[in-house]
């Protein structure tokens, strides 16, 4: 555990007390002989400061604070010590660091902020210009999860594939690389993890066809050290590692290397300097259909899988795939967590996971061994984890080989995804954000590779909801957000809160007994951690999928959280997200005890849907879906319904109707990161796909009317006779 607990006491109240003058410069690290002085004074009552240095607080990635100031007793007086406004209006997911009274956060468009922790003043911002087209390789938003940071040095990824490392002090650049082939689509959404001299990170881009890997760099020049691929390239080329070698053995068939195979390293790493490993996670196949990807089957290692590693040379320990053959986007790219257990009266050294794939899993990090595997959202694709293989045992008909699945879950946006959880020692348990979001896999019929482009060799149009109102609420019913308090030792939930809809936020728990989780619909919550009581919330005017985090300075507890909407479930959601459109709100919010700032009064814009009239067949409607959900879902939303950070298709104004071709063919809003799809898209397929969202617009307008209409009638109508 290395919190950062500052060797001295708030050296600003030494500096009052001995030296008339001292200004709040020379607060950071102290002078030698500084050390002296302090122990002649008695002892000043400021507690020390705790700070967050790194992404998960500490290298095992629990996102547990000791900090109790802030506790369940007095978190009712907990009020918004100051805000500062974020300049977009897109997803944001970041960690704030917090290192020596300065918050550096990340945001959409992988821009870095300075603010001073104390008063949220701007001290520096960084803009690392990333071409606004590249938006269109990113399954889910331009975000960015966070900075690492090491000796007065920062270091983020940007979402055209660039690795940078600034200044701490001044934000002024010391090196930049690009740590991706710019030909292909790949994107960086995570937050880079150090590990003794190195700065690791990977990549995403698995939906558009990409080879995946983790790379490490050195932190003073930024020359790479060492890069680990998580899928075999082509055989006929041979293989970088006798561990890619033995992992080619398990695919088959197919040319996976053209779209690429997949594993993308995305989000989660952690790292036990005891046993010196460096766990990774591995992401889904690309395509995500395996029958295209290798038709013989076959597990397909390493996707799907956390695998450790030596982090001096990046050479292979151990894996655990979780999902073999994955075919349904069960990325084992979610937050895991080192701790240790008593399990059977031993204690064990584990590495903890909830991935996509619905399972929590605890396993031994020393070998790789299953401990347990129990659900921890609903799973209709497996009935358990057999204990003996460590394998799911699947139900016959999810690989969606020749017929679609039936309505599955978890679906591709997973029981959990990238939002962390947090395990809490006092309380035992790990509080994961989870989420129900069935889905309907089916195949393409006819794989047709369009690099740079959409390429899961699925048919998306299986999991939209459907038109038909009963099957619909149906659907909405089983679609859920939930914190779970899972216990880890028992392999069972303890308690779980229940949400508006799915996509919430990350969690931070502390020894205070509580539990922070923003949500999806706009809400920052503090629960207690034993029990799941809610205690206190806060109207933050926007959905919040972040993690908070806390830190004390000065003697003084704070809360911050970077609050905004966003991330792809806001983005592809539709009505699935049961929360309605929410507006994006881009703020970093710092909460402490008695802190009296207020939010300015939000103003919100009504969506107006006043569609002109339709003028298409329904073939041509119906060939407008089936571009829509090749090109256009992923950010406006299943069935046109926007979340509320991308614009509502079914709510055009005549202008922007009559600029159609201009939009979407000539990519005349690409600045904005809609870019032009005229090199993809025939002026055919562009009309369709018009006449598809004016269709949803009217289909909108009905869908609410009749209802009306019908409950007017039975009010005064009397029943026909029967017979
Ligand atoms: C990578 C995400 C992304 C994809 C994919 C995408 N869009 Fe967009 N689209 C946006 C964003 C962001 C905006 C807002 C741009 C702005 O603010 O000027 C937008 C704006 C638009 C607008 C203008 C709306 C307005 O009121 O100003 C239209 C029309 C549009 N998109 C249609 C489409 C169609 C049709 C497709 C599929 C062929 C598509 N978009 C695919 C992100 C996307």
């Amino acid at each position: 555990m290395t919190h950062r607990f500052k060797s001295l006491f708030a050296l600003g109240a030494i500096c009052i007390a001995l030296i008339a003058g001292c200004s709040k410069q020379q607060q950071g690290p102290a002078p030698a002989e500084s050390v002296a002085v302090v122990e002649e004074v008695t002892a000043p009552e400021v507690a020390p400061d705790v700070e967050w240095p790194m992404y998960g607080l500490t290298p095992a990635e629990g996102r547990f604070s000791p900090l109790a100031d802030i506790n369940a007793g007095n978190i009712a007086k907990l009020g918004l010590a100051w805000y500062f406004d974020y300049p977009t209006a897109r997803g944001m997911e970041a960690t704030p660091l917090v290192i020596d009274g300065v918050i550096y956060t990340s945001g959409s468009w992988s821009m870095v902020y300075a603010n001073d922790a104390r008063t949220g003043e701007l001290l520096w911002f960084f803009d690392p210009e990333v071409p606004r087209n590249w938006a269109v390789h990113g399954c889910c938003d331009v975000v960015n999860r966070g900075v690492a940071y090491d000796k007065g040095r920062l270091y983020f990824g940007t979402f055209d594939g660039r690795l940078v490392s600034l200044n701490a002090a001044d934000g002024s650049v010391r090196w930049e690389v690009q740590t991706t082939d710019p030909e292909r689509p790949y994107t960086i959404t995570g937050a880079p993890r150090i590990v003794k001299d190195k700065v690791l990170i990977g990549n995403g881009g698995g939906e558009y066809g990409v080879r995946g890997y983790v790379s490490a760099y050195n932190l003073d020049d930024g020359e790479m050290a060492w890069r680990f691929y998580t899928v075999p390239g082509n055989p006929a080329d041979g293989f970088e590692s006798e561990a890619l070698k033995r992992a080619a053995e398990t695919w088959g068939g197919g040319e996976w290397w053209v779209v690429g195979g997949g594993g993308t390293v995305w989000d989660s790493m952690a790292y036990d300097p005891e046993l010196d490993l460096l766990y990774i996670g591995v992401g889904n196949g690309a395509p995500w259909n395996r029958q295209i990807r290798s038709p013989d089957g076959g597990d397909n290692l390493f996707l799907s899988s956390i695998v450790a590693l030596r982090p001096d040379d990046g050479s292979y320990v151990w894996h655990y795939q979780t999902t073999p053959g994955e075919t349904w986007d069960y990325t084992a790219t979610q937050h895991m967590i080192l701790a240790e257990l008593e399990l059977g009266g031993k204690t064990r050294k584990v590495i903890m996971q909830a991935p996509k794939n619905g399972f929590f899993y605890v396993l031994d990090r020393q070998t790789g061994e299953l401990l347990s595997a129990e659900p921890y959202a609903t799973v209709t694709w497996a009935t358990g984890v057999d204990m003996e293989t460590g394998r799911p045992v699947e139900v016959e008909g999810v690989r969606y080989e020749g017929k679609p699945t039936a309505l599955q879950l978890p679906g591709p946006i997973g029981g959990h995804n990238w939002h962390p959880m947090s395990y809490n020692p006092d309380t035992g348990l790990v509080y994961i954000p989870t989420q129900d979001t069935p889905w309907v896999y089916d195949a393409t019929e006819e794989f047709q590779y369009r690099p740079g482009y959409w390429n899961t060799g699925t048919d998306m149009r299986a999991g939209a909801l459907p038109d038909d109102p009963v099957l619909k609420e149906q659907i909405l019913a089983m679609v859920k957000g939930a914190m779970v308090a899972w216990d880890p030792v028992r392999a069972e939930p303890r308690w779980r809160v229940e949400h508006t809809g799915p996509w919430n936020g990350g969690i931070l728990s502390t020894a205070g007994n509580l539990v922070f989780q923003g949500n999806g619909s706009g809400q920052l919550v503090a629960y207690r951690a034993d029990t799941g009581e809610q205690l206190w919330s806060f109207d933050a005017q926007t959905g919040i999928v972040a993690p908070p985090v806390t830190f004390r300075i000065d003697g003084t507890q704070y809360v911050a959280v970077v609050a905004g909407w966003g991330g792809v479930l806001a983005l592809s959601g539709g009505e699935s997200l049961k929360t309605g459109p929410i507006p994006n709100r881009s703020r970093l919010l710092v909460f402490k005890l008695g802190g009296k700032a207020v939010l300015p009064p939000a103003v919100d814009t009504p969506l107006v849907i006043d569609p002109p009239p339709l003028q298409a067949a329904a073939e041509q409607v119906a060939e407008g879906f089936k571009y829509y959900s090749t090109f256009c879902s992923q950010c406006h939303g299943d069935g046109a319904v926007s979340g509320g950070v991308t614009p509502d298709l079914r709510a055009l104004t005549p202008e922007k109707h009559a600029m159609w071709d201009a939009i979407v063919l000539g990519g005349m809003h690409w600045q904005n990161g809609m870019v032009g799809f005229g090199g993809e898209l025939t002026q055919e397929q562009a009309d369709n796909i018009h006449h598809y969202v004016i269709e949803r617009a009217h289909f909108t307008l009905a869908e609410s009317a009749p209802e009306a209409v019908e409950l007017e009638v039975e009010a005064v109508v009397e029943p026909p006779p029967a017979g």
